[in-house]
């Protein structure tokens, strides 16, 4: 059996990453959470009180930044520079800003360039927003998953108050409206689904079933 590719995309909360890596596992391929890379980017640019509008000082950044996603067990670690940054890119003040960060054109060119060189094995699930668009236009299989706005921002809610942190859901589903804003609207690589996509809305949906769903869609490959 041929090692597939398999691209997922879809808006922030529509159950990507969880979704992805149960797949990667189930099939024993390796699993790519882009989204993680410009998070990890973007925490080095914060953490050095870079101005985020300055797409300059933010290329030169992703072109002299090593960050490597990196499997240890259960755990998928992001590895940010040699440091292991797992936890902190989670954080609100990242999710808040990530979004400014990766429509930086020489940040995309230089992470597309990564994520190529990570799928070119073969036997991936690549999770992003541009991944079966511009980032791997030749997988195997294209999935755009989506949810309303009302679910998304309730199951990212449902995994901060989880974490023990102390969340607001209008002010989560006000943000994550504005992240997906500026990823539909960006000019480079905008968050869009791809013409070849097969599209699975997950908004009445648990995990499992979504993970059915794509298992299904690889066997007819
Ligand atoms: O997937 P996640 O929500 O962690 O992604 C964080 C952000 O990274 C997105 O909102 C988007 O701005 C950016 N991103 C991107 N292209 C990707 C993956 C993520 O622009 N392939």
């Amino acid at each position: 059996e041929k090692d597939l590719v398999i691209a997922i995309d879809g808006p922030a909360g529509a159950g990507k990453s969880t979704v992805a890596k149960i797949i990667a596992e189930k099939l024993g391929y390796i699993y790519i959470d882009t989204g993680a890379m410009y998070r990890a980017l973007t925490l080095k640019a914060l953490s050095k009180d870079y101005d985020l509008e300055d797409e300059q000082k933010l290329g030169v950044l992703a072109e002299s930044t090593d960050i490597k996603l990196v499997k240890a067990g259960e755990d998928n670690l992001v590895i940010l520079d040699g440091e292991d940054v797992t936890e902190e890119i989670r954080d609100n003040k990242v999710s808040n800003n990530v979004s400014v960060v990766a429509k930086v054109p020489k940040v995309r060119k230089e992470m597309v360039r990564l994520q190529r060189n990570m799928a070119k094995s073969g036997g991936v699930v690549m999770d992003g927003r541009d991944i079966g668009t511009i980032v791997l236009p030749a997988a195997d299989i294209k999935v755009f998953l989506t949810a309303s706005v009302e679910q998304r921002a309730q199951r990212r809610y449902d995994e901060l108050i989880d974490k023990g942190e102390d969340v607001n859901l209008e002010q989560i589903k006000a943000e994550i409206i504005r992240r997906d804003n500026i990823d539909k609207n960006r000019e480079v690589a905008p968050l869009t689904e791809a013409e070849d996509a097969i599209r699975v809305d997950t908004t009445k949906l648990d995990i499992g079933q979504v993970v059915e769903e794509i298992l299904n869609i690889c066997q007819e490959v």
